[in-house]
């Protein structure tokens, strides 16, 4: 049944495509290896990211790690990373990539498959990384479970570094922008943005078809602004110390960078 929620112009792709549309979430078997080829290498909120994280020696939690995008990064620095991630398909990618790695870098890498809601261990992290917005994946109970785990994990003086996006509504709701993959595949990126519901629904497809299955991954996110994510953590128990904002994050998307502390 055609998904009523996609961008206008995924939903008239999907018609158009017929059965040889693929639906998929953009992180399963499927979807993972489009979001890895579009983002999994991509640099932004790196460098400002790494720069927080070296202050604070010790152990480093990444959060939703997907491929490795910023695990790759964090081992680089020397420190022994924990990756935990839901998605067997990201996983894999990470493990993958990590085989390519100088063993130096792989062996202080632990993989982990877990929910961050639900994320368990008995080790304490100086930092816990939750980058790429991806404290957007969660709703608002998700994000109340996550902030618990973060509070449990967190050595003490250590420091939660998580970013978000907010959305400026200058081309109206949708956009639609092109990309070309690491693989040199050109893919076309659709977003819906529903402000009233506080949501965004992105989908990424090729955007020169062959014959045969396309793959459409999608995504719904939620779209949690700096100020709201500040106040959610202050109930929390954990008090953001600075704020930063990106610097380009392409079409409307303005990407800002918490750092937070345990307060009470
Ligand atoms: C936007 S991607 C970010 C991946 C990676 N950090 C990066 O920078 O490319 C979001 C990741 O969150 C993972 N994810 C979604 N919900 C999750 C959950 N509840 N617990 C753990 N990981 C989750 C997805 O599988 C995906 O790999």
């Amino acid at each position: 049944m055609l998904r009523t929620d996609l961008p206008r112009q995924a939903r008239e792709l999907v018609t158009e495509l017929g059965e040889r549309a693929v639906v998929c979430d953009m992180y399963d078997l499927t979807g993972s290896a489009v979001y890895h080829d579009v983002a999994g290498t991509d640099t932004h909120e790196v460098r400002e990211l790494i720069t927080l994280v070296r202050r604070v020696p010790g152990p480093v939690l990444d959060l939703a790690a997907g491929s490795g995008r910023l695990t790759l990064p964090l081992l680089a620095l020397g420190r022994q990373v924990t990756a935990v991630d839901l998605s067997e398909g990201m996983l894999a990618l990470l493990a993958a990539r990590l085989e390519e790695s100088p063993a130096r870098l792989r062996e202080r890498c632990t993989l982990v498959r877990a929910d961050m809601r639900t994320f368990t261990s008995p080790r304490r992290f100086a930092v816990i990384v939750l980058g790429t917005s991806s404290i957007s994946l969660l709703d608002a109970d998700g994000r109340a479970a996550l902030y618990g785990t973060v509070r449990e994990h967190l050595a003490p003086g250590g420091r939660f570094v998580l970013s978000t996006v907010e959305l400026d509504a200058v081309d109206g709701h949708e956009v639609e922008v092109p990309f070309v993959g690491v693989s040199g595949t050109s893919y076309r990126f659709f977003e819906r943005w529903d402000p009233g519901a506080g949501r965004r629904v992105v989908a990424i497809c090729p955007a020169e078809p062959l014959d045969g299955p396309v793959t459409v991954a999608t995504s719904t996110v939620a779209v949690v602004p700096a100020d709201r994510l500040e106040a959610e953590l202050a109930q929390a128990g954990l008090a953001v110390l600075s704020r930063h904002a990106l610097g380009d994050a392409g079409a409307r998307h303005r990407d800002i960078l918490l750092e937070a502390e345990v307060s009470r």
